[in-house]
């Protein structure tokens, strides 16, 4: 797959090499969707795209998880909640995709790409600051 890698803002470095690889890996798998959508690549590129990205955010949402349940992380659920909004609207973008109804897919898109900024600057940045207290030569 092309990546397509950006200058990362500093508000979504969270100094926690784990979830700052993972993040940057799906901004770069996004991105590549955005760039696709625009470009109005064929069908099967936008398939395997809108695959990658959800393996790979169920993936990350899921380590994300049981870091929170090891090492005791007390908004752990409320944390949860919003991943599964995001799982929710992403099966929404797939759909979308495998219709060929891009116009709503990208609207789809626009609003993950919100909730991905507000998400890791915001609920992600206190989990991290969490992991890095509890388990400081993990950094
Ligand atoms: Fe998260
Ligand atoms: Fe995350």
């Amino acid at each position: 797959m092309d990546m397509n890698r950006q200058a990362i803002a500093p508000s979504y470095v969270l100094g926690c090499k784990e979830l700052d690889n993972d993040h940057e890996v799906l901004l770069a798998i996004v991105a590549t969707l955005r760039k696709a959508l625009r470009e109005h690549r064929g069908q099967s590129h936008l398939d395997k795209v809108v695959i990658e990205l959800a393996a790979y955010c169920d993936a990350h949402f899921e380590n994300e998880q049981d870091l929170m349940e090891k090492w005791a992380y007390p908004d752990a659920v409320a944390h949860a909640a919003e991943h599964e909004r995001a799982r929710h609207r992403l099966e929404q973008l797939s759909v979308f995709i495998r219709q060929g109804d891009r116009d709503s897919a990208k609207q789809a898109l626009r609003y993950l790409e919100d909730w991905q900024v507000n998400h890791v600057a915001g609920t992600d940045r206190p989990l991290a600051e969490h992991l890095n207290k509890r388990r400081p030569h993990h950094k």
